[in-house]
């Protein structure tokens, strides 16, 4: 991780910017093309193309020890077998498939899943009398979806670049989504919809629906309309794609790191990132492209001049935890999916709440839990709706107690702010041309799921789009 220092002393003077080191005591100076923060989807994507395919130099910060952000293979270790319980599959979008193939890692289109699904409402612990839509109402509904979806897909993929100004903004995307899916009569799309990708916005028929199409775009409508793929890793084992890419960035890559201070000019910037270890590093760079979400706290190291916090305080966001819990009361291979009592197609729990017990295909009553919280739900929290949840089924009898034990962890992630948005009246005022303002903006460049769209390859579309803008006159 500390090489190469020597050599890139020399050119630390390229940026006349004043260091930041004296204040804190920095082991080491060094001096890059781009500094990226953040190594989840869109960055460490990002810092491939840049280094190999522009030839620029970089350092990647990341706070975890691994690349890969929301992917998050958890090995078994009683029978060495990996689960999926972050990112579970990839869209077909973009350079998606040339990416996996570049590191070798072969993917394929389908995947069989044979389990049971059961509805239930977890605040009250009851089963909900839930008809789920047929698959003839399923696929009508997502033709007209995608239709819809279609027309708006160049103005918002790979991202908001070409959005439209306020008094442009079609009607319909400002539309409450309940009143929109009730417009266009594709109520059968929602729970899909909802569970697939748009849950972190919790319910989604007071959510404009916009963001509602930034978390289900056209490509995903596609697939559920036979005309788009997903694509699964062949090893299953998804963590693969992002141990190559960390085998090939080798010591440009910062793990266990953090920025805890950082100066930015028009000319360049200057970051200080600190280690669990202690070790504090001062890199100089022409560019900084930042690739965590663009929340208020997150970017509190970085100095936020006044354009900026005027802008990104108009955001809230959504806080996603996941992981997998073991319960011989949990039926093994049954999904059981949160519901609202009322049984309704657009009716989804408010944030915060957990969203399903997620069966694994796993002999041992294995699930998969995804928790979804408002700016105040922490860690504990999250653990809490899921053992909550848990007890609320018990006492109303909805499992049955088969075994004396309760619910046990296997694991648990936090996978910070999702969702980052802006009130609906923010939207119609342009917020979007004010967001993407910022690109640029002190040097700095942003890329991520809030540029783009809250999926996996379409984040990996826009560090596509931002890149040349980014090394443009490096
Ligand atoms: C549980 C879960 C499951 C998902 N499943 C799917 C799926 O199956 N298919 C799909 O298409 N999409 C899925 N998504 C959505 C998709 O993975 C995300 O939208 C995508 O990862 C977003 O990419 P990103 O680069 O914006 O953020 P991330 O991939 O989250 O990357 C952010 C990175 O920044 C790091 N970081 C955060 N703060 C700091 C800091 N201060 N300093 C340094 N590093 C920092 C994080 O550790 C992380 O590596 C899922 C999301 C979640 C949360
Ligand atoms: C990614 O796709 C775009 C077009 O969608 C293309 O211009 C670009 O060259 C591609 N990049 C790579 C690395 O293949
Ligand atoms: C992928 O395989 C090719 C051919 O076997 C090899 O030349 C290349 O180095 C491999 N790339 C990676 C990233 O493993
Ligand atoms: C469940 O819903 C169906 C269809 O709406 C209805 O026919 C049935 O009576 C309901 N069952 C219960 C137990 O409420
Ligand atoms: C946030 O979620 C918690 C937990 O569900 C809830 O108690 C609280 O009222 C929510 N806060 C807001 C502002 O919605
Ligand atoms: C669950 O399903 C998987 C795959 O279909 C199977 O191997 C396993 O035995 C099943 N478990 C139980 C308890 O039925």
């Amino acid at each position: 991780m500390l090489a190469k220092t020597a050599s890139l002393l020399v050119a630390a003077s390229v940026v006349a910017i004043p260091s930041l080191a004296t204040t804190t005591p920095t082991i080491q100076t060094i001096s890059k093309d781009v500094v990226i923060v953040g190594g989840g989807a869109a960055g460490a994507y990002a810092a491939v193309r840049v280094r190999e395919d522009y030839g620029k130099s970089i350092a990647l910060i990341e706070r975890e020890s691994h690349l890969g952000g929301a992917v998050d293979t958890w090995t078994d270790p009683k029978t060495g077998v990996p689960y999926e319980l972050g990112v579970e599959a990839f869209l077909d979008y973009g350079n998606a498939t040339k990416f996996f193939s570049r590191f070798n890692v072969s993917v394929h289109v389908s995947e069989q899943e044979s389990v049971n699904t059961q509805y239930a409402d977890f605040s009250t612990g009851h089963w909900v009398n839930y008809t789920v839509p047929t698959a003839a109402e399923r696929l009508a509904a997502f033709q007209k979806y995608a239709k819809l979806a279609e027309q708006y897909e160049d103005m918002m993929l790979p991202g908001l670049w070409d959005f439209p100004t306020a008094d442009k903004i079609p009607e319909d995307l400002l539309l409450n989504f309940g009143d929109f899916a009730r417009k266009y009569g594709i109520e059968a799309a929602v729970p899909t919809i909802w569970d697939v990708a748009a849950v972190g916005l919790g319910n989604l028929e007071t959510q404009p629906t916009f963001y509602v199409m930034q978390s289900f775009p056209a490509p995903l409508a596609r697939v559920y309309t036979g005309k788009g793929r997903t694509l699964y890793v062949a090893s299953h084992r998804n963590q693969d794609i992002y141990d190559r890419v960390s085998d090939l960035l080798g010591d440009d890559v910062f793990y266990s790191n953090v920025v805890v201070r950082a100066l930015r000019t028009s000319n360049g910037v200057s970051v200080i990132a600190k280690g669990t270890d202690g070790r504090q590093t001062e890199i100089h760079a022409k560019r900084l492209l930042i690739a965590i979400p663009p929340t208020v706290s997150n970017l509190a190291p970085f100095n936020l001049d006044k354009k900026e916090l005027n802008i990104l305080s108009k955001t809230t966001y959504t806080r996603a935890y996941a992981g997998g819990v073991v319960s011989s009361n949990l039926p093994s291979n049954t999904t059981i999916i949160n519901s609202a009592l009322s049984g309704n197609w657009l009716n989804f729990p408010d944030l915060s709440f957990l969203q399903w017990y997620k069966a694994l295909n796993s002999p041992a009553h294995y699930h998969k839990v995804m928790m979804f919280g408002n700016e105040t739900v922490d860690s504990d929290g999250s653990r809490g709706l899921v053992e909550q949840s848990y007890q609320q089924l018990v006492n109303a009898g909805t499992l049955l107690k088969e075994g004396g034990e309760g619910l046990e962890w296997l694991h648990f992630a936090d996978h910070g702010a999702v969702n980052v948005r802006a009130c609906l009246k923010d939207l119609k005022a342009g917020f979007i041309q004010e967001l993407y303002s910022l690109q640029g903006h002190l040097s700095t460049w942003y890329t991520g799921a809030a540029w783009s769209a809250q999926l996996h390859t379409p984040t990996w579309a826009f560090s596509d789009s931002v890149i040349p803008r980014l090394v443009e006159g490096l």
